[in-house]
């Protein structure tokens, strides 16, 4: 009899834990809005589509928004209130775009179901689909929904990694978040496609850790190459690809991490990725295997669960620019 119990109530556990695992993600649920918004899913890959066929850089630029977001405060669209002093004017803010697409999706779904699905939401879903499409469709994965929008937003609360921080450093700051040393790698490979400032590297072509020599961990091909590109005396500030690999840097696939393991990393931060003992194994891997984009696709749903607000401190927004209440901080 005894035995008979322990069976079934094993049984019971054993179907809880996996309806569980099949249903949700910390306060976030697969499908969370199947009653209340059904079209939700196809309403936003709609305009994203849209967005991305006039303009394919939104790509790159959303998937930097949804990190900037998650990163600072978790991810509750708090990098998209409009402010004198919100989280959009901090210095690392200042060059992240994306904003006019996600006002279309959030006006489209206002037509469809009025104040139902939150802008951290909507962050979520146009990154997941902007990754499908600049993937050439390779890759899919699902996210769960359920975030609410919060209500404090300010400058001085951003907390952002450098380029210049060392591995361990940079792991700390995502452990701070829950996110893994491989989650860290993973996002990182965010960096197989976009844009970064030649002011960001200046420092590794001219005058490295004030040496007044490139850096020497970066090919001395790639320095002549990129010194081309951003010259050390130069009145504008001008923009090279963080995927040196010209055939695919507008693609989301693993070249990054073939290129950080031929010393072509832009970021002093990708470089070192490859040559940091913590993480130099798995950039190997990575960089041989066939699995970074669903491992990738992995690594932005453990990003999208950072922070995620509850009822007391979050709100489903009526406009993605401004809380519901006139006294929200920012
Ligand atoms: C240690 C962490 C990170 C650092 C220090 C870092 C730093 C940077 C810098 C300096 C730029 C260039 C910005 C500019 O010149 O305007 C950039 C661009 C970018 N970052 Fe990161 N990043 C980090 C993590 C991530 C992660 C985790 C993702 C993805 C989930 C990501 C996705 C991107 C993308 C897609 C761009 C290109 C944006 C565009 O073309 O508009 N980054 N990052």
């Amino acid at each position: 009899m005894a035995a008979k119990i322990s069976t079934k109530s094993a049984l019971i556990v054993f179907l809880a834990v996996l309806s569980i695992s099949q249903c949700c993600y910390g306060k976030l649920e697969f499908g969370s809005y199947k009653e209340t918004c059904p079209n939700v899913e196809n309403i936003v890959f709609k305009v994203v589509k849209e967005g991305f066929i006039k303009d394919p850089s939104v790509a790159p630029a959303m998937i930097r928004l949804y990190f900037h977001d998650c990163f600072s405060n978790g991810c509750d669209a708090s990098l998209l209130l409009d402010g004198t002093s919100s989280e959009k004017k901090a210095t690392p803010n200042l060059s992240v775009r994306g904003y006019e697409l996600l006002d279309d999706i959030k006006t489209a779904l206002e037509n469809d179901c009025h104040g139902v699905v939150s802008c951290a939401d909507i962050i979520a879903l146009a990154t997941r689909d902007l990754v499908t499409l600049a993937s050439g469709e390779k890759t899919r994965y699902e996210i769960p929904t359920g975030r609410l929008d919060g209500r404090e937003s300010t400058a001085l609360s951003v907390d952002l990694p450098s380029p210049q921080l060392s591995v361990s450093q940079t792991a700390a700051m995502f452990a701070k978040r829950k996110l893994s040393v491989d989650d860290m790698v993973l996002l990182l490979g965010g960096h197989t496609i976009g844009v970064a400032h030649c002011s960001f590297i200046k420092d590794r072509l001219y005058n490295f850790k004030n040496t007044n020599k490139p850096d020497p961990s970066m090919d001395p091909k790639l320095v002549q190459e990129l010194r081309g590109k951003c010259p050390e005396k130069s009145s504008t500030d001008g923009i090279i690809n963080l995927d040196q690999d010209f055939s695919s840097s507008n693609i989301v696939d693993v070249s990054f991490y073939k290129q950080i393991n031929s010393s072509r990393g832009i970021l002093q931060i990708d470089q070192e990725l490859a040559n940091d003992g913590m993480t130099k194994k798995m950039v190997t891997d990575l960089a041989k295997g066939n699995d970074f984009l669903a491992r990738f696709g992995q690594a932005m749903v453990n990003l999208g669960s950072v922070g995620v607000k509850d009822e007391q401190n979050g709100e489903i927004r009526r406009s993605c620019r401004s809380c519901n209440n006139l006294f929200c901080t920012k």
